[in-house]
């Protein structure tokens, strides 16, 4: 009898993904040269500091085909800011994606073109419908590293420069007990 394959594996407690080649980015926070509010904070810690890592299973690219590949936010802040991924808008604009919470607490941040802010909660089992023409980033408001499943269209890409230029109208930083706190320009609202 023909032996059926194994297929690759996610561990959907872990986020682990196993069984076939990965491929890997990480980002350090020189990567993300300026994009945390407090400059002195940034400058306090090593630029070789990990951030963010994200494994991908390797997919053909071609049209029609999905990308999936899981982000392990580490937990920390820059001052009093949450970590955070980049964030971007896809280089295909329409193209949406969907984002599943695994391990650890945080938040999604999405943005559409009017900029126009909300956020989900991001925690085991949580799921997000990212529309197209919404720029996201994730962050992590936790205190253990936040895990999310990402399945995208291999041609939406990614367009980092919209976001570089613009900027999110949201920030979240951890008010006096630590607690996430949005801000938005100089207003402050508790979230928890
Ligand atoms: C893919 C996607 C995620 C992110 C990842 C890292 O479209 O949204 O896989 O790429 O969370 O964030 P960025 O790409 O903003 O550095
Ligand atoms: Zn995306």
């Amino acid at each position: 009898m023909m032996t059926p394959m194994i297929p690759p594996i996610l561990d959907f407690a872990t986020g682990k993904l196993g069984g076939a080649e990965l491929v890997e980015k990480s980002t350090t926070l020189a990567d993300l040269q300026g994009l945390f509010a407090d400059p002195r904070a940034e400058a306090a810690l090593s630029p070789d500091t990990p951030l963010y890592r994200v494994a991908m299973l390797p997919g053909n690219g071609g049209e029609g085909d999905l990308n999936m590949g899981v982000t392990h936010l580490e937990a920390g802040m820059i001052g009093n800011e949450f970590f955070m991924t980049r964030g971007h808008i896809h280089a295909r604009a329409e193209q949406a994606e969907y984002y599943f919470g695994l391990c650890g607490r945080g938040l999604l941040l999405l943005q559409d073109m009017a900029g126009v802010c909300r956020l989900e909660q991001v925690f085991p089992g949580s799921v997000h419908h990212i529309p197209g023409h919404v720029a996201h980033r994730l962050v992590n408001t936790g205190e253990t590293q936040l895990s999310a499943l990402a399945v995208w269209p291999a041609i939406a890409g990614h367009d980092y420069r919209l976001m570089a230029e613009r900027g999110f109208g949201l920030r979240v930083v951890a008010g006096k007990e630590g607690e996430p706190c949005v801000v938005s320009s100089e207003v402050s609202v508790s979230i928890t």
